[in-house]
């Protein structure tokens, strides 16, 4: 949905502050578009807000929002000009169509050790380079929630793709966080380093770990899987408005469900399947090598690359 000039975010609707905007967006009315279909009523009952002024912020939210209608051949021109980050190995890059795509969201899950950080830094130096050579042409957000961002890694890596390893640095933007809700936060405030600094890449490395300890049982789960949905869908909405590239890493579980074949299954349920735009299933194979399963994609059918993680990166 395009927005209007002037009201851009439900911080600008009439009667909305910052305190009424944290509670709206803890609710999950945290984008226009959801404030334009929501029930006055229900603001009203959120916020505090009086029901008069809530059916105010509902209309001015209508008016910011209009829907695109475009034609198939519309979307395939616009499609064209989405930008893709190469991997590092093309085996992998192909059965991606090209790479990994922005205005979307890629999930890369595995076994520890499986190589989905390694990929989170090689794809944190790829983008860097030009739009055509395989980047972005942009900078990196990374938020780090295990403690497993590794300069030396992005140092080396750097130095193989011949760019300077000091500059590749300072272009990535990491968050150390310790919590879900600093996990939250750091995405919920990246708009402004976003347009500051032409962040084209957001890496969570990964996704689940806090929210998975931090909710243990099955009691907590509907509260997590809430939280988690906001999250997840302020991510793609970041992915959309500024045309950048979402990936995450998630831990994986023995689903005892599956008799036969691989019984390993991604956690964080349907939403977060449903939410990634692409699904790839990485594991172990001999020594260096990596063997990457394209699960799940909008236009590429299933198929499998092998990689190799190497001191220069990910090749083929
Ligand atoms: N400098 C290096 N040179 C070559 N291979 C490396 C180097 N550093 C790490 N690796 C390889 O990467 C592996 C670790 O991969 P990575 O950290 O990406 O796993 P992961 O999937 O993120 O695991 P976890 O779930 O524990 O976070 C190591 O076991 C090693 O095989
Ligand atoms: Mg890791």
């Amino acid at each position: 949905m395009a927005k209007e000039k002037g009201v851009k975010s439900i911080e600008d609707l009439p009667g909305i502050g910052p305190t009424t905007a944290e509670k709206l967006k803890a609710a999950g009315l945290d984008t226009l578009d959801r404030i334009a279909t929501a029930v006055p009523a229900d603001i009203s009952d959120i916020t505090g807000m009086s029901l008069e002024n809530s059916k105010k912020a509902v209309d001015a939210a209508k008016t910011a929002t209009t829907l695109e209608f475009s034609t198939g051949s519309e979307v395939y021109e616009k499609r064209k000009n989405i930008g893709k980050i190469s991997t590092g190995a093309s085996s992998l890059d192909e059965i991606l169509g090209g790479g990994v795509e922005a205005n979307g969201i890629t999930e890369v899950y595995g076994k520890f050790a499986s190589g989905k950080s390694q990929l989170g830094f090689q794809l944190s130096v790829n983008v860097q380079l030009p739009a055509g050579k395989g980047g972005l042409d942009g900078t990196v957000l990374f938020i780090d929630t295990e403690g497993t961002f590794r300069p030396e890694r992005i140092e080396s890596i750097a130095k193989a793709a011949g760019l300077d390893p000091k500059q590749v640095l300072d272009n990535i933007i990491v968050v150390r966080a310790s919590t879900s809700d600093q996990q939250v936060l750091a995405v919920e405030r990246a708009d402004k380093t976003i347009k500051e600094r032409n962040i084209k890449l957001i890496v969570v490395d990964s996704l689940m770990s806090l929210f998975r300890s931090e909710y243990p049982g099955r009691g907590a789960l509907g509260e997590r899987q809430q939280k988690l949905n906001s999250h997840i869908h302020r991510l793609q909405s970041l992915a959309d408005t500024y045309g950048l590239a979402i990936y995450i890493t998630n831990q994986v579980m023995d689903n005892p469900a599956i008799l036969f074949g691989d019984p390993t299954t991604p956690v964080g349920g349907n939403i977060v399947a449903h939410a990634a735009t692409t699904r790839l299933y990485m594991r172990k194979s001999k020594e260096e090598k990596r063997i990457v399963r394209l699960v799940d994609s909008p236009g590429m059918p299933e198929a499998e690359a092998v990689i190799k993680i190497t001191t220069s990166g990910i090749r083929d």
